[in-house]
């Protein structure tokens, strides 16, 4: 037996691209089509619920009607070799219908909802009774509300996920902008000596870091990164 180096990996919504998911920034993502404050926030819950919980529920179909990606394949595959932990901030499920075991939601799961009440119970909801409406409550009488983090809200998992990236042995990124935090600014917590990876077709900003950028989508990319990782065997 030997101990497997730790592979932590972070990804964002292009992550899923390849299965027909859509970003959130730049062309055609979600936030150029419907706005932040009238959806994703505590606010416009108080003020629509109805309107969030469509939201949401449209958001649950597109997820139902695709499948995990190359990408996400190339991911299970590593765990023969490595230690693979990802903390994702997509709300898609595509890491765990592949067949990855460790995998942190940041940012919740569109799959789960939540009690409104005081204990905030979380409920699985099943392919063939996905939709939430207002007046759906949990077995004490609360609404339910998607188990998403909305912007805002504190990020619960954050603790757990540094403890994960301060352990790693090598550390990967894929598909995201790094534009929201606290999940970027987990980058700050990768040891210095740590080796940093990302893939991306996009140019991503990362400032005061070494990064080995593989300049692809994430199918490709992880093709790549697999050879190169070979190293570390
Ligand atoms: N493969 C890999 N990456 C891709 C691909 C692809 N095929 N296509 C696009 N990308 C990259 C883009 O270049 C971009 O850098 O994916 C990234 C997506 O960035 P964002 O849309 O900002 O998504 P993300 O970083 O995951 O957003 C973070 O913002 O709205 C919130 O809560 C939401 O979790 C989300 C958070």
């Amino acid at each position: 037996m030997y101990n497997k180096k730790k592979l932590v990996v972070l990804t964002g919504a292009g992550m899923s691209v390849e299965s027909g998911l859509s970003t959130f920034r730049g062309a055609g993502g979600m936030w150029g089509q419907h706005r932040v404050e009238d959806v994703a926030t505590i606010e416009a819950w108080y003020r629509d619920k109805q309107k969030v919980l469509d939201f949401y529920n449209i958001r649950r179909k597109e997820l139902l009607g695709v499948k995990p990606n190359l990408g996400h394949a190339v991911l299970v595959e590593l765990e023969k070799d490595f230690d693979v932990k990802i903390i994702t901030q997509n709300v898609d499920n595509l890491h765990e219908q592949a067949g990855s075991t460790h995998v942190l939601h940041l940012h919740g799961e569109l799959m789960k909802v939540r009690s409104c009440g005081p204990g905030a119970e979380v409920y699985d909801l099943s392919p063939d009774n996905y939709e939430t409406r207002l007046g759906d409550t949990c077995p004490k009488g609360y609404q339910l509300r998607p188990h998403i983090v909305w912007f805002g809200e504190a990020v619960p998992e954050m603790n757990i996920a540094i403890d994960i990236v301060e352990k790693a042995d090598i550390f990967l990124i894929i598909g995201t902008s790094l534009q929201v935090y606290p999940a970027a600014s987990l980058l700050r917590y990768v040891p210095a000596e740590v080796s940093v990876y990302m893939i991306d077709p996009n140019e991503v900003s990362a400032n005061n870091r070494e990064i080995n950028i593989i300049n692809k989508g994430a199918g490709e990319g992880m093709l790549e990164l697999k050879e190169k990782l070979r190293k570390y065997l």
